[in-house]
């Protein structure tokens, strides 16, 4: 897999290093406060478990599955909802954490267009949280689509297509424990 990537941008090291500073942060900002964490999957899946590690406050944990490219690297801007846990919600037609009157922060891996985000943060809303706060892995140098800012960010990159530690291309490259930017021509290989 390492052959598949022009280069590395950031190894295990750096993303632990970045991660330690980021939990620190956050554990001081929701020091005393009722914090829940909603990962974005399937994308912040290492980063979730990686930061969450680092974070000693007492948290609860939901996850929504969202997708918004479907294999293709320029996002659609259509946001699906394909899952989230079971904790009720009354009803809705998205089964949606139950988040009233609770302090979020919402955990993705990577801004990109925004649609992702604009529309997760937008859903939770609808359940009268009591705050919401965005942390990315990575964020694109880019116009977005999409006018959503996070709150912690870990990396800044490039507008370039980059995968592992949790980012694919086509469901490919997510265990990789370091992140790289995938060589252009097999992006624009057709799907299989
Ligand atoms: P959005 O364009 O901000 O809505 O990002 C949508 C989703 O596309 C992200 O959560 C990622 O799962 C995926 N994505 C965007 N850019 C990249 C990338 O460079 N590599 C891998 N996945 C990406
Ligand atoms: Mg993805």
């Amino acid at each position: 897999m390492r052959g598949d990537l022009e280069r590395v941008l950031f190894d295990e090291p750096a993303i632990h290093r970045r991660l330690d500073e980021i939990a620190a942060q956050i554990s001081s900002d929701f020091r005393d406060r009722e914090l829940t964490v909603i990962a974005v999957l399937h994308g912040s899946l290492m980063f979730v478990a990686d930061l969450l590690r680092r974070i000693p406050l007492p948290l609860k944990l939901e996850c929504l599955s969202v997708a918004s490219y479907h294999g293709n690297p320029q996002t659609s801007g259509e946001v699906i909802f394909k899952l989230a846990t079971a904790t009720p919600s009354g009803g809705g037609q998205i089964p949606l954490p139950n988040v009233a009157g609770r302090d979020i922060l919402i955990l993705d891996d990577i801004l990109d267009s925004g649609h992702t985000l604009a529309a997760v943060r937008k859903a939770l809303e609808t359940a009268k949280p009591q705050n919401i706060r965005v942390c990315v892995l990575l964020s694109k140098k880019k116009q977005r689509a999409r006018n959503v800012a996070a709150d912690y960010v870990g990396f800044e990159i490039e507008d370039e297509f980059v995968v592992g530690y949790g980012l694919d291309f086509r469901e490919h490259y997510r265990n990789l424990p370091y992140i790289g930017v995938l060589r252009k021509e097999l992006l624009e290989e057709p799907g299989k």
